[in-house]
């Protein structure tokens, strides 16, 4: 029996856009999803009871049935009920480095850590797309975190169609660390604001509904400045006039010299700005900090990752 320690990247939106409401009560969406290096650690063990444990050194951070990645151990053990009685039970200890309710999916990544390294600990040898399937049970982002790179996702954001990898950029994360924004305000309030009937952003030409062409097309090139030029998030729309320094601080990190472009990831509130250097990063980091000197704010330096869930060890 072994012990998995596995490494949960976190995801930002290059493109996000909301097409409308769906009868189950989601919403359709057009995205770009990346993993990134900021990333949780998980490590999974067994347990000689049939119980589960989660342990994390994050004081904001619920350790039962309310924290996903404990939801994600209870659905396992409940589809493979005969392996949860052989093997006993799991104890899990999340090392949380990714910012809650930022809008970078670091639940459902802690998520599909566990569904990973529960199928490697039980040896069920699941494929890929049976973890994608019992991932979308759990949240809509899920089933991106266990491929992870850089993907098209459609659908509620469970469709996911892999793109080339964009390992070469690097970005400046930003967020202010007392703000936390609920992923479920964020699509009533938009819906609210801009569902009835669902209207396209004014910069968007008329007629001109899903764009994201522009930039699968930027990807597949490996043009940077088009890449930049087309990021795109709707849920900025809800939460720049909620959450004013949010948008300041996207404009400071979009102004500095050498960023490609600068956006809100998800529903927010962090932020993000792409560059191709490590060296530009640190960069802007340095300057975007000296700024705005707010003792509330993280900055972080972070890549693009090529992959979802990873294992670092298996003892
Ligand atoms: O799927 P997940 O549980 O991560 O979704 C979190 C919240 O976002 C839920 O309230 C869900 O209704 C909303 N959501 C949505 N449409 C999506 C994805 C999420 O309305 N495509």
């Amino acid at each position: 029996m072994h012990t998995y320690s596995l490494l949960a990247p976190a995801k930002i939106n290059l493109y996000l856009e909301i097409l409308g409401y769906r009868p189950d009560g989601y919403h359709e969406l057009a995205m770009v999803m990346q993993s990134i290096g900021l990333a949780d650690r998980l490590t999974l063990r067994p347990l000689s009871t049939e119980t589960i444990r989660l342990h994390c050194q994050h004081p904001d951070l619920p350790i039962a049935s309310d924290n996903l990645a404990y939801r994600a151990a209870q659905l396992m053990a409940t589809e493979f009920q005969d392996m949860f009685s052989k093997y006993g039970g799991i104890e899990i200890t999340l090392d949380k480095r990714i910012p809650i309710g930022a809008g970078l999916a670091g639940g459902s990544t802690d998520a599909a850590a566990v569904l990973v390294g529960i199928d490697l600990l039980w040896r069920l040898g699941l494929t890929r797309e049976e973890l994608q399937t019992l991932g979308a049970r759990l949240g809509s982002d899920v089933p991106f975190c266990i491929a992870g790179g850089t993907s098209l996702a459609t659908g509620r954001g469970e469709i996911l169609s892999p793109l080339p990898d964009l390992a070469d950029l690097w970005l400046v994360l930003a967020k202010y660390r007392s703000l936390h924004i609920s992923t479920a305000w964020a699509y009533q309030t938009y819906r609210q604001q801009f569902g009835q009937p669902y209207q396209p952003h004014p910069d968007r030409p008329a007629g001109e509904r899903v764009r994201v062409g522009a930039l699968v097309s930027a990807i597949a090139h490996r043009d940077h400045r088009q890449l930049g030029l087309h990021l795109t998030n709707d849920f900025e729309r809800v939460i720049f006039p909620a959450h004013p320094q949010v948008q300041h601080l996207r404009d400071v990190l979009g102004a500095q010299p050498g960023v490609l472009g600068a956006m809100m990831s998800g529903s927010g509130p962090s932020v993000f700005a792409l560059v191709e250097s490590q060296a530009l990063a640190v960069a802007v980091q340095t300057q975007v900090q000296a700024q705005l000197a707010d003792p509330d704010l993280d900055v972080w330096v972070s890549q693009m990752m090529p992959a979802g869930i990873q294992i670092i060890t298996a003892d």
